[in-house]
């Protein structure tokens, strides 16, 4: 493939490929965000915008590599049970590296935009009578059967691509102002992006490249509806219980049993970070402060904001600490949030003057 050397693969040395299955993935912006700055009263708050990959979820840059492996292994078969991203994202993999895919999503908490691409990237998709963890039971159950090779975030080389955000936001952090950033808050599902982030650093730490202590705090976010993770943190526990009714807007973090929290939580404690449960409402708003500085994110994205300003709320974030929010998928995943977000159209009629006068 011609996309060596740049984004994901940039980090080819600490990734267990030297090349991928690529639609040129990573190398996302990390944007100023003026208006969640000043809402926060905190100086230094910048947003690494994973919706702008070629999927529009940070998910692609776990699959250039698990795909990679897969075609290396000669599976005939890819599979995820997904919220939506994650299978948008193998649809388009599997499709480039011409290996079937099949995606169990939970029947009718998937948004419109993901089911779109994995139905014309080619995944063969079935709606499964459960929520997400129902959904990750039964596919390892088939993975486990030697049925196909499973790429959701139990597979660690799913996480190996996605410690690439971790090395991005350290050096986009350092050129734009001569320093790593103190926080990274982002939103938490099964906590693969915790469990990689803290990974990334480890690895750094190890190389000499960081000290234990400059670690950013790594700061989860979960909906209040689907908030396990939270819960073991608020406990000082390593591990989380199931929560078996969760429900929440922002349906890509709509998940009751964390599969990575195991490797996720050590990462929050270690790094002086901590987790935050926060209203769908609240996640709506921060939804919309991110679309008024410009950046377009779906729902569970803006969860990592709307934590962001709990936490200030709550005094547990300092107005001179450097953050980084992790905004994980695109606007247009979820038209049908962003146009319940949004304000109304108007009709008018076809000339200039009823335009006005609408106005
Ligand atoms: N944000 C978005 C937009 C996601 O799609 C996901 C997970 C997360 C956050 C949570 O990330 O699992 O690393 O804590 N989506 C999965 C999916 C479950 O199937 O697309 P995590």
């Amino acid at each position: 493939e011609a996309f060596s050397g740049r984004g994901v693969w940039r980090y080819a040395d600490a990734l267990p490929v030297d090349a991928g299955v690529s639609v040129q993935e990573g190398d996302t912006p990390l944007y100023e965000a003026p208006d969640v700055a000043a809402a926060a009263g905190v100086a230094d708050v910048r947003v690494k915008h994973e919706g702008m990959n070629p999927t529009g979820s940070f998910k692609d840059r776990g699959m250039t590599v698990g795909v990679r492996v897969a075609e290396r292994l000669g599976v005939d078969r890819l599979a995820c049970a997904s919220t939506g991203n994650t299978s948008a994202a193998l649809a388009a993999y599997g499709g480039r590296a011409d290996t079937p895919v099949l995606v169990l999503l939970p029947a009718g908490k998937v948004a419109a935009g993901k089911i779109a691409q994995a139905a014309l990237h080619g995944a063969r998709i079935c709606e499964v009578d459960g929520n997400f963890d129902d959904c990750l039971d039964v596919v390892a159950e088939l993975a486990a059967r030697g049925e196909a090779y499973l790429l959701n975030s139990l597979n660690p080389f799913r996480l190996e691509g996605q410690k690439t955000i971790a090395f991005e936001i350290l050096e986009q952090s350092r050129t734009a102002t001569g320093e790593w950033p103190d926080r990274i808050v982002l939103p938490v599902g099964n906590a693969g992006n915790t469990a990689a982030l803290y990974k990334a650093f480890r690895e750094l730490v190890a190389a000499g490249a960081m000290t234990d202590d400059e670690m950013p705090a790594l700061t989860g976010v979960q909906a209040a509806g689907a908030a396990p993770m939270v819960e073991a943190v608020e406990a000082g526990r390593g591990r989380t219980e199931r929560w078996t009714d969760v429900e929440t807007r922002a349906t890509a973090i709509r998940i009751g049993n964390p599969v990575n929290a195991p490797k996720a939580l050590p990462g929050v404690y270690e790094t002086g970070g901590t987790a935050v449960a926060v209203s769908d409402d609240r996640i709506t708003d921060a939804q919309r402060m991110l679309a008024g500085d410009g950046i377009g994110v779906e729902p569970a994205s803006a969860a990592s904001v709307a934590g962001l300003l709990a936490l200030r709320e709550r005094g547990e974030i300092s107005a001179d600490e450097r953050v980084v929010c992790l905004t994980t998928g695109h606007l247009l995943k979820d038209p049908a949030a962003a146009a319940a977000a949004g304000g109304d159209t108007t009709p008018v009629p076809a000339d200039a003057d009823g335009v006005l006068d609408a106005l």
